[in-house]
């Protein structure tokens, strides 16, 4: 009698690589510490632990040592310089940069970037990056089976407007896999960043969609341990943001400081 692999096994990506269910259980332990501690009169982790292990290279890439001190300025002198004539208000419709219109669910994100007192952030440089609808990145990187679309690059840039406000035409992200462990895949989601006044202000985060049924199996979304936090990640359909005859709207609100803050994720992060 021959043996026959399970379908788990056939995709195993390599050996030692974990199933869904134990990276489920670490989730959920460290969720109940997280609780238990906040129980006991700590705060909520509004911010992932540097050190969460059921994203797995997560423990690699956070630093190990002090924030080094360097003089700000001294960067501005090396770094890139954004002046706002540089963005063209077309660079926010990620659907008009081919010859052809790219396939998916067309989709208009908006809202306003916030600082902790509810005040817009005015005239900041806010840059989008994304998958096609099929889940799949224009990047080198990024292999797995799904189809490029030589109608979608797949990113777009703005300036908040003088209510803080910003509007991205674009299309809906398909969900993708990627070999943190066994048959892992990404909630469908739009990378987001922020520049702030300087480079070294800058912020990134990632947005997502309401309901995905990937949320609760997803260790770079589970790594904030407390659920409203995680919540802030999610934008919301909102018809007053639908296009008649061209799109639906979603809103998600970017909130930069106090309690009420969007998480923002390291540097080298990068799924
Ligand atoms: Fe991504």
């Amino acid at each position: 009698m021959s043996h026959t692999s399970s379908p788990a096994s056939r995709l195993r990506p390599g050996t030692g690589a974990s199933s869904q269910d134990e990276i489920n259980a670490e989730i959920v332990a460290i969720e109940a510490d997280a609780a238990a501690r906040v129980a006991a009169g700590g705060s909520p982790e509004l911010h992932p632990r540097r050190d969460y292990a059921p994203y797995r290279s997560s423990l690699l890439r956070h630093p190990t040592h002090e924030l080094v001190r360097i003089d700000p300025e001294e960067v501005e002198r090396v770094s890139p310089a954004f002046g706002h004539t540089d963005v063209n208000s077309l660079e926010s419709d990620l659907t008009i940069q081919h010859a052809g219109e790219p396939i998916g669910e067309r989709m208009t994100v908006g809202g306003r970037v916030l600082d902790g007192e509810g005040r817009p952030v005015r005239h900041q440089l806010i840059e989008l990056w994304q998958a096609n609808a099929g889940g799949r990145y224009v990047h080198k990187r990024d292999q797995h089976p799904a189809p490029l679309d030589p109608n979608f690059t797949g990113v777009g840039r703005a300036i908040t407007g003088d209510n803080g406000e910003y509007s991205f035409t674009t299309i809906k992200p398909g969900p993708y896999p990627w070999k943190n462990h066994v048959n892992a895949w990404r909630p469908a989601h739009i990378h987001f960043s922020l520049f702030g006044n300087a480079f070294t202000q800058r912020l990134i985060t990632q947005m997502y969609f309401p309901g995905d049924p990937l949320f609760a199996l997803d260790p770079i979304y589970q790594s904030i341990a407390d659920a409203d936090a995680r919540a802030r990640l999610v934008g919301q359909y909102d018809h007053s943001l639908s296009v008649p005859e061209f799109s639906l709207g979603y809103r998600w609100d970017i909130v930069l400081t106090g309690p009420k803050s969007t998480w923002m994720e390291g540097e080298d992060a990068d799924e």
